[in-house]
């Protein structure tokens, strides 16, 4: 089954308004790309970037959406103002929101619900730490993850994008290695076809330390559909050189 790739941007708390400017004039500059690239930016500056990419094929995103659809939930942003502004996607359970923001699978499981309930598309992270990992616990652990979201969205799971993000290659330059990644996206694969008809159609991307020099060989494996790029992305030069490494 051949996927388009998908290779999206997490900016994190990284931007202003003129280095955003540049970074999107030269990822708008460098098209056609032979996947789907999308930027997953600070709130603030969605209506700027919505502005500056309308019209062209690129799409973007936040980085986080309420569970609530409105109400007195003070700093929290619905998914209903995200598709206002045309987002296409919205990050949920990144690892720095399960670890920092104490946010339980269950949580995130409704944040999922919550943005496909608005047209946008819940890019779901799962992953496991080192220490997880090292105990033998990764399948358990991305499993656990991802079986919130399935037994929430029901018969919507097979609208959802997922990201694998082994927490201790965020950030940290290393790099799980293909084989590692792709054993994993097979167990998530698995696990999705189980649940949603559409599974073979899914996107599971790959997240942690994905740079220029590895991206090809990581988005070649079977089960690797693309890549949720942090660092990375907030140089032109490297992500549009990742989005390049992605075969079509
Ligand atoms: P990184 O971050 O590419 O800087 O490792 C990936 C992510 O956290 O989504």
């Amino acid at each position: 089954m051949s996927r388009r790739k998908l290779v999206v941007g997490n900016w994190k708390m990284h931007g202003s308004r003129s280095v955003n400017a540049a970074l999107l004039d030269g990822i708008v500059q460098a098209r056609p790309f032979g996947c789907d690239v999308a930027v997953c930016v600070p709130f603030p500056f969605l209506s700027e970037t919505a502005v500056t990419l309308s019209g062209s094929d690129l799409r973007w995103g936040a980085q986080d959406v309420s569970s609530h659809e409105q109400g007195a939930f003070t700093g929290e942003v619905s998914a209903g103002m995200l598709a206002e502004f045309g987002c296409r996607y919205a990050i949920v359970g990144h690892s720095e929101r399960r670890a920092l923001h104490a946010e339980s699978d269950q949580l995130v499981a409704d944040k999922a619900k919550a943005a496909l309930g608005r047209g946008v598309t819940p890019i779901v992270c799962v992953g496991e730490t080192l220490a997880q990992r090292e105990a033998g616990e990764t399948e358990a652990v991305v499993k656990r993850q991802l079986s919130a979201v399935i037994h929430t969205l029901a018969h919507c799971a097979g609208e959802i994008v997922v990201a694998y993000e082994p927490v201790w290659a965020i950030g940290t330059g290393l790099t799980a290695t293909p084989e590692q990644a792709q054993a994993v996206h097979a167990l998530l694969r698995a696990q999705l076809r189980a649940a949603a008809a559409r599974a073979d159609e899914m996107k599971i991307l790959y997240g942690g330390s994905v740079k220029p020099d590895n991206a090809a060989t990581l988005f070649s494996q079977p089960d690797i559909d693309g890549g949720l790029i942090g660092g990375a992305s907030l140089k032109a030069a490297d992500f549009v050189a990742i989005c390049r490494a992605s075969p079509a």
